[in-house]
């Protein structure tokens, strides 16, 4: 707790150092004069999400300080206090007060057009002034959310716009983003900042994953043992432990009042929440609290595993009634239609090996768990219906039978959106394998922990969620997208930033646009001024997408390296120096693979029109000792390291920045193809142990493995292709050093001529921990 409060005070330090920098002047919140700022021409419409129709016009209007904000009515007033405030928060721009006669900005609500969204708005630009015009209060603040981009990306205090009209409608209803506070915690003021980037999106859904097995996070007043022990859970490792040895318990919870806050804070940026109390599984945190409402006897304590844990809830009458009794407490609290009910990974292990749950499902005539599952979903529908509330939960819940009102939320692929669909119920899409934000968004080393099979920008892009496969009358069910970010792995408000954004931007633009509209190309041109936008809001997003990637190709015989050089955007301008120097843009451009001498400093960095991406250039030193090193971000892995791989973090220090690990852990194993081992005498390993702290299907944990350790307490081993002969093999030592690491030297068992697909493992069972690689080094013959 008092770790998220301390990232909160720097959440506040970040958004004033961003507003100086910006600006290039003091914070706007300051009271000190604002120095003059040069005035900015808007070129294009470089909006995020494009709306659906902009037509360009002759002329302009010069918004200033002397230009006045009316707002007619306290709908209209509302959104002008809103829209006001965050231009205040975000731009050195300063309006004048309200009533003003003459040429300004005018925000009406008129009668809506017949058939036209609620959520539909015009802006309209001309020499006399800009009008914002729509409907209704949520359609007025999406225009206000427009007008705000237009004039928070130049970061000056005067912005001419060029004369347009804009008519804009979303695409979708459900423009949703998930996060799990469950598994790490956010605080109040982190989640307050990210619904105010999401209204920025013009993203209206709020998807909080409250409850998991690692955590219960939202106060119940019934059962207050929920928050008191299951929202507390001990890390796994030296994470868990403080230095005199008593547990370092990892908590957090929502006080009813904090929700309240929250609740009230994104209606006033019209986002809907939509919290999620996961039934029957992810349900470990609350069986610790409530032991009765579990399935197997004895206590269990929150998880400290990631993955898939057994612990469901009991489906017998008493917990039905504790689980409305929670439901009762939840739809007090959140006003919205939907609550989220889960529904998914529920393993019925616990429920097959009990004879009392094997008889329940007898005496209600069930066909098996699934059915029992459909069951108790079915009556919590039937109770939230009662109080107006409509259930959504993951894909799962079509196993044994879809509630007969449920929305799906489409997560393991899109598949179970479409039968939902077919079946003539509501979906969301939110497949896993393009919208979850867990996964790294580039393959670069300097990405945060998370799943490295990455979720690139393009392919979020890409996503169309209305599928070919749907008849047109089953498209209308269809009723928006959500990305989640899930956050075993994201343990820092810096790196949920970092995946979220500028990620969120696609997302956006996917949910908003028209289909016909959508053009990645345009996007990229778009994305800069959004990325202006990020900075004035004090958001530190990812660096890693607007920097570059590199390739190279060794020749370790001539000394020389070949590289290929490319941003994972696709931003095409690249300019590269080898003196050291940091490129700019009139450095030479990238056009095609260099063939360089080692050694070479190589710097490298993105430009769009003229002015690079990234905050930092990317440099790389390509010398003799890098020609002889992979680590593990650069290795590959061995085909039996299964497909579950993790870029891991270290589980110390408790303070300060950790180590990661890409390790797959069914099987960790790491190969270096085509290693060129002439005058090579070693091996050198630099390695860490970590925690293996993770939960598995039993099909899945049948799949895992490892090679049995001969010496006292294992070995690192290197062969010649993953069931080849080994080449190199050194005894592992009871512990790491002191920092955690170790460094061992594998003398080769003989001397090799040529290439070899090195393939290096840790023998020795993997739990409960497990060595990781960090680097690999080929030792020459001085
Ligand atoms: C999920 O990712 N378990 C919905």
């Amino acid at each position: 707790m008092i770790r998220n409060r301390t990232t909160a005070t720097l959440l506040t330090a970040t958004l004033l150092a961003a507003l100086s920098m910006a600006a290039g002047c003091t914070p706007a919140s300051s009271t000190a004069p604002l120095p003059t700022v040069a005035a900015a021409e808007v070129k294009g419409v470089p909006l995020i999400p494009l709306p659906a129709m902009v037509r360009p016009a002759e002329g302009r209007f010069v918004v200033d300080a002397t230009t006045p904000l009316r707002a007619q009515g306290d709908a209209a007033g509302r959104v002008a206090t809103r829209f006001t405030e965050l231009l205040g928060r975000t731009t050195p721009l300063r309006l004048a007060s309200g009533k003003g006669e003459g040429n300004g900005i005018d925000f009406r609500i008129v009668p809506a057009q017949a058939g036209a969204s609620p959520e539909a708005y015009t802006l309209h630009i001309d020499n006399d002034g800009i009008r914002v015009e729509a409907g209704d209060e949520h359609g007025l603040f999406n225009g206000a959310m427009t007008l705000w981009q237009l004039l928070a990306g130049p970061q000056v205090v005067a912005v001419a716009l060029p004369a347009m009209r804009i008519e804009d409608t979303p695409r979708f209803a459900w423009r949703g983003l998930m996060l799990d506070s469950a598994r790490h915690f956010w605080s109040v003021e982190q989640i307050k900042a990210l619904l105010d980037t999401m209204a920025t999106h013009k993203l209206n859904t709020f998807h909080w994953h409250l409850t998991d097995d690692q955590g219960w996070r939202i106060e119940i007043k019934r059962y207050p043992r929920l928050t008191e022990v299951g929202g507390c859970r001990v890390p796994q490792g030296d994470a868990g432990r403080n230095a005199d040895g008593t547990p370092n318990r990892y908590c957090g919870h929502y006080t009813q009042e904090q929700i309240r806050d929250v609740v009230a804070y994104a209606a006033a940026r019209h986002i809907t929440i939509v919290p999620e109390i996961d039934v029957p599984g992810h349900a470990q945190a609350a069986v610790a609290a409530y032991p009765e409402h579990g399935v197997v006897d004895g206590p269990t304590e929150p998880s400290h595993n990631w993955g898939v844990n057994p612990y469901l809830f009991n489906p017998r009458e008493e917990t039905l009634q504790f689980l409305e009794g929670v439901l009762a407490e939840v739809i007090e609290l959140f006003p919205g239609p939907y609550v989220h009910i889960g529904g998914d990974e529920a393993v019925k292990y616990q429920w097959q090996a009990s004879p009392a749950v094997q008889a329940h499902i007898r005496k209600l005539g069930l066909k098996d768990e699934e059915a029992l599952q459909s069951h108790m979903l079915k009556r919590l529908e039937t109770f939230l219906e009662a109080r107006d509330r409509k259930l959504i939960g993951w894909d799962e819940i079509i196993e044994g039978g879809l509630p007969p009102q449920a929305t799906v939320m489409s997560w393991r692929g899109i598949e179970g959106g479409i039968e939902a669909a077919t079946h003539g119920h509501d979906v969301v899409m939110s497949p896993g394998n393009t919208l979850y934000l867990d996964f790294l968004q580039t393959n670069l080393p300097d990405e945060p922990p998370g799943r490295p099979k990455f979720t690139s920008m393009q392919k979020i892009y890409a996503f169309d969620p209305i599928p070919e496969q749907l008849q047109p009358e089953q498209r209308r069910h269809v009723i928006g997208v959500q990305a989640n970010m899930w956050t075993e792995h994201t343990r820092t408000w810096e790196r949920l930033q970092h995946n979220l954004f500028p990620r969120m931007a696609a997302l956006a633009e996917i949910a908003w646009t028209p289909l016909q509209r959508k053009d990645y190309d345009g996007f990229l041109a778009r994305l800069p001024v959004q990325l202006q936008r990020y900075r004035a809001l004090g958001i530190a997003y990812g660096q890693t997408a607007l920097s570059v990637a590199m390739q190279r190709q060794d020749d370790r015989a001539g000394n020389r390296v070949r590289v290929e050089l490319s941003n994972p955007l696709g931003y095409g301008d690249i300019r590269y120096t080898t003196d050291g120097s940091v490129p700019t843009a009139r450095s030479p451009a990238y056009t095609a693979p260099l063939d360089l001498a080692v050694p070479t400093e190589l710097h490298a960095a993105a430009f769009f029109e003229g002015k690079p991406l990234a905050d930092r250039a990317s440099r790389w030193t390509l010398d003799a000792a890098a020609l002889l090193s992979r680590t593990d971000k650069t290795l590959a892995q061995c085909p039996q390291g299964g497909r579950l791989l993790l870029r891991l973090e270290d589980d110390n220090p408790t303070d300060g920045p950790r180590e990661t690990f890409d390790v797959s852990i069914f099987n960790p194993c790491w190969l270096w193809e085509g290693a060129q081992l002439q005058d090579v005498a070693s091996i050198q390993v630099r390695a860490g142990r970590i925690p293996y702290n993770f939960g598995l299907l039993r099909e899945e944990e049948a799949k895992r493995g490892f090679r049995k350790a001969v010496a006292a307490h294992g070995e690192f081993e290197v062969r010649d292709g993953c069931e080849g002969p080994v080449l190199a093999s050194v005894p592992l030592p009871q512990a790491p050093d002191a920092d955690g690491f170790i460094t061992l030297d594998a003398p080769l068992r003989s001397a090799i001529g040529g290439s070899a697909d090195l393939c290096m493992t840790f023998s020795g069972d993997t739990r409960p921990r497990m060595w990781v690689l960090q680097q690999v080094t080929l030792r020459t013959r001085d």
